[in-house]
Parts: C-alpha cells; structure tokens; sequence
C-alpha cells in the first residue's frame, strides 16, 4: 500500500507524525510525504519536522500565502501531477486548513481514496473557512477517523455511511504525549523569568479577532489589563503581527511591561510553556485540545467550538468575543482552582497506530486478502 500524507500548515505537522510514525516499517506499505508550503516560514514550518522527527517532505508544492481561493486552486494544480506520478492507494489528509481540502478534492478527482484525520469535527459556523474545508473533506472521504464522540453523530447528520467512520482518538494528543518530558525539560517558563502557574499565554490568529482594527485593539487593551494580575505571553503568529503593524498596535503591545511578545515558537517550546501556564487564552482550536490534557484552563475567545468535548469534559471556557464576558471568565478563572476535567476517550497516545491498523487493514480487504479482516473491516460504501 503506498500511502501519500499531506501537510500544510503548522497544525498539520502535529497530527500527521504519529500516522507516519505508526505506517513506517509495516511491511508492504510505502509512505510518500507532500508539503504544500502553505506555511513557509522556519518557525512555522521546517523547525515543527526537525523536534517532531517528521521525514523530509518527498515533494514541497511551495504555494506560500494567497486569498483562499487562489491558495486552494494553487495546491490542486499543483498536488495533482504529483498523484498522477506517484499513483498512491490512498491520500491522507489531517485537520481543516485549505491544504487539507484542496488535496482531498484532487485526490478524489483522480479516483484516489482519502483518509481525513480528524473528521466529523463541526462549529456549525460558516463564516469560518476551516468549517467549509472540515464539511467538503469529509463528504470527499472514504475513511473518516473521529477523534471525539460527538463529531459521530455530527457525520450522522450529514448521510456519511457508518462503515466508512473509525473512531480511532486523537493523533495531535500522541505527539504532545510523546513529547511531554523533553518539553518539561527546556525550562521554558525559568528561562522567561517566570515561575511555574504565575503567568498566562496568549495566541491569537483568527480573522474574526485579528482581521479588525477596532476588535484588535480591544482585545489589546483586554491583555494589558490582564498582564497587571499574571504576567502574559504571547508568541505572535505572523498573521497577527502583520494586523497589529497595520493597526499601529504592535509598538504599544510590545512595550507593555506585563506582556512578553516572542515570534512563533517551536512545538516543544510552546508545548513547555503551556504545560507550565496557570491560564491560557487562545482562538485556536488544537490548544483547546491540548489544555484539556495539560490540565490547564483554557478561555476561549470565540463564539462556538467544533471541539465540544474539550469543554464537556476538559478545561476548556467558550468566552466569546465581547470584553465584558471576557473580563468575567478571566476573573472567575483566577479566583478558583483549576477545574478538574477528564480526558477524553482515545486521547491515550494510540491514535496513529489505530489509524495504521485500519489503513492496512482496509487495503488488504480492498485487495482480497485476508478473508476474516475482510469480513470484519468497514471498507469504503457507496463509491
Ligand atoms: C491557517 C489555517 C488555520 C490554522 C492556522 C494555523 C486556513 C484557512 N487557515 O491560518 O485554520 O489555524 O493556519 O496557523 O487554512 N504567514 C507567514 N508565514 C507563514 C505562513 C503564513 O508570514 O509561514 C502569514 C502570511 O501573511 C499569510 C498569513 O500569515 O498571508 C495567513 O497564512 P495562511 O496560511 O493563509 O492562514 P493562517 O492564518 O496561518
């Protein structure tokens, strides 16, 4: 089986290496990696393969920054030479960006299966393009792996056969798990000057927070006062540093003495930082995963969450965009011990090798082998 993954963006790196990790060696199965260069930059991209020990990509597509529609186009002109040339059994995608649906949509258009790592997943917010790119992948996939119950029944909904779903848990959980003990040892909050539960991190990306001058400088102004009561850190994606230099913001942010602005850090970096914050804020969805395992709360600055079990059962507080709720959580967060939440099922370190096991399983059944696999495995429906 000749298995070709496909990575983009810096959230993709996290979820993609245990796959690879658990495929490599299998007999029989051959793995070919595509980096669409979605992301570009060292820290965004080439530092996240050398700490999680992601092969080098066989091919980079180099397609970099574009409005969203030009960078979707760019990666399927360009991915599809590559599977025509390397003729996969099948295409595994991971997460929501743009890359992920790009290569699924050309992937299919060959007649190529796809794997979708981390399907099911819903906002029910179409106003977020990750939400558009999570709901076409997986009506283009032939294996959906689920990492939390809910998204289930959000493919339920949706007609996708049951025999094409595999609740397998979460890959981006088994490379934090993995990576755990070598992040704790960078010392990261000791080497800022900070001690361990004293301080707060901050990441901030999305266009609905960044994107606006008045909203930016509103959530600035929110971060400031916060830094009085716990020094923050906020390592500035580029995006978000490109927005605040627009706005005439990043000077000022900058030289506030409780918030401590770094670059985009690299995955055990941050991954050490977070372990030791008292409190995170974040628009992002993976670090609302990631401090449901860490333990560590998490205020959301969004409206919804496509990741639901992180506040049912992890540490994780929709907060909103308005300030006022925002302020509240932030209070009420400092006030009280963190909250005691609980792991979700799967999120155990297994993922990839539960994915590895299906993927092969899968291709013997396709191709006939191994009658008893065969009968026992949900082999893709409907295509
Ligand atoms: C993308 C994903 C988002 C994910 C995020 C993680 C989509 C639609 N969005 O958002 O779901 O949460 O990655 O970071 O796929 N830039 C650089 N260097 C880089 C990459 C980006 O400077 O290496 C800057 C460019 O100005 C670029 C902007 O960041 O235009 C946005 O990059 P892009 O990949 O389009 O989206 P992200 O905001 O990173």
């Amino acid at each position: 089986m000749k298995v070709l993954g496909v990575v983009g963006a810096r959230p993709n790196f996290m979820k993609m290496a245990p796959v690879l990790e658990a495929l490599h060696g299998r007999d029989g199965v051959e793995t070919f990696l595509v980096h669409t260069g979605q992301h570009y930059d060292e820290r965004m991209s080439a530092l996240f393969f050398d700490q999680l020990g992601l092969p080098r990509p066989d091919v980079d597509l180099g397609v970099g920054s574009g409005p969203h529609a030009v960078q979707t186009a760019d990666v399927m002109k360009r991915i599809d030479p590559v599977l025509e040339r390397e003729l996969p059994d099948v295409v595994v995608v991971v997460g929501d960006v743009n890359s992920t649906l790009a290569a699924a949509l050309a992937a299919v258009k060959r007649g190529i299966p796809v794997a979708h790592v981390e399907a099911g997943l819903r906002s029910f917010d179409r106003t977020m393009p990750e939400e558009i790119n999570r709901v076409l992948t997986d009506q283009v996939s032939d294996l959906l792996f689920v990492t939390e119950k809910p998204a289930l029944g959000n493919l339920a909904r949706e007609g996708v056969a049951v025999s094409r779903i595999h609740f397998v848990g979460n890959a981006m959980i088994d490379t934090l798990i993995k990576h755990r003990d070598r992040a704790g040892s960078l010392d990261m909050p000791g080497r800022l000057g900070l001690d361990p539960r004293r301080y707060g991190v901050v990441t901030l990306h999305r266009p609905s927070n960044v994107d606006d001058p008045v909203r930016l400088a509103a959530l600035a102004d929110l971060l400031a006062d916060f830094s009085w009561d716990l020094p923050l850190v906020f390592p500035v994606h580029p995006r978000t540093e490109a927005c605040m230099r627009a706005a005439g913001l990043l000077e000022k942010i900058a030289a506030h003495p409780g918030l401590r602005l770094t670059g985009p850090l690299g995955y055990l970096e941050f991954l050490g930082l977070v372990d030791g914050a008292r409190v995170v804020l974040t628009d992002s969805g993976g670090i609302q995963e990631e401090t449901t395992v860490l333990g560590v709360p998490c205020l959301t600055l969004r409206e919804n969450t496509e990741r639901p079990a992180t506040v049912t059962e992890g540490t994780n507080r929709i907060v909103g965009n308005d300030p006022a709720r925002i302020r509240t959580a932030w209070r009420e967060t400092l006030s009280r011990p963190a909250p005691a939440g609980r792991i979700p099922d799967l999120w155990d370190g297994k993922a990839g090798v539960r994915i590895a096991d299906v993927l092969t399983e899968w291709d013997a059944a396709r191709n006939g082998r191994n009658a008893d696999n065969a009968a026992a495995v949900p082999v893709s429906a409907g295509r």
